[in-house]
């Protein structure tokens, strides 16, 4: 996979100079529309970002979730999906309104944590709803974006219904990183814990070429076993899957230079 482009790495964990690059290029090409063109364009993720609503509820979702035990989920692990979505889609050769629609449903797959864990996908997608309403979304793409948040967890039987969904749940799933473990004690990790405490390194590399997405992982076999990242994530990757073949591609998982799927 010599062509394979990497996916961004947000949320103070930017190691390959690439991912900032293409994220500065994304910037000036923003500034350098006219009003017009924005305006049919539509709005973007730094409006969905800078909206109050939009930073509160993440901000207490990411609260509400640490006070019943789960790992990060505020605006780094948002952040973190966003640009895995834009980068799976602009690897693939979509066009760059359905990028910002994938970033955008990734920047908010998990809002619904702020009324509850249960079926935050379906709260969230109409949370969702009300603000890009708000924000002069048409309802052709609030709908995408709905269905992409509500259908991104496997427990709650979500999976991939459009190229944006597939590219929420890859990015999603994607982020399993030791920077997500919030529980200080190291002695009382559950098995989350220690799975994601033991992942080093997760990068997304995309090959348009060899039509694959690929989940390459650097896991710490002291701190976890591979079997316990299987228990936890199995399930996931077969979401993964099914998500990759949505978009004509096929899924590989790389564990310490592995390939185990
Ligand atoms: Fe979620
Ligand atoms: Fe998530």
């Amino acid at each position: 996979m010599t062509e394979a482009s990497s996916a961004p790495r947000p949320g103070g964990e930017r190691p390959d100079g690439a991912a900032d690059t293409r994220a500065k290029v994304h910037r000036a090409e923003t500034k350098t529309k006219t009003p017009q063109e924005a305006k049919k364009a539509g709005p973007t993720l730094d409006a969905v970002r800078g909206d109050e609503r939009v930073r509160t509820y993440i901000r207490s979702a990411n609260q509400q979730m640490g006070a019943i035990g789960y790992t990060e989920h505020g605006e780094r692990h948002a952040n973190t999906c966003a640009d895995g979505a834009r980068f799976i889609l602009r690897s693939l050769g979509h066009e760059p309104r359905r990028c910002e629609l994938a970033a955008i449903a990734a920047y908010l797959h998990d809002i619904g944590n702020v009324i509850t864990r249960e079926k935050h996908g379906q709260t969230g997608a109409l949370l969702a709803k009300d603000i890009l309403e708000d924000l002069g979304f048409d309802h052709e793409e609030i709908a995408i974006v709905m269905g992409a948040v509500a259908n991104h967890e496997e427990e709650e039987g979500g999976t991939a219904v459009s190229p944006v969904s597939a590219a929420v749940i890859l990015a999603d799933k994607s982020d399993v990183h030791r920077s997500r473990v919030r529980n200080p004690k190291t002695t009382a990790f559950d098995i989350h814990d220690r799975v994601n405490y033991a992942a080093t390194s997760a990068e997304i590399k995309v090959s348009r070429k060899e039509k694959q997405i690929a989940l390459y992982l650097t896991i710490d076999t002291e701190v976890a076993a591979l079997m316990e990242y299987f228990e936890i994530f199995l399930s996931r990757m077969v979401l993964c899957r099914r998500a990759a073949e949505f978009l004509h591609c096929s899924f590989a998982l790389v564990i310490n230079d592995t390939r185990l799927l």
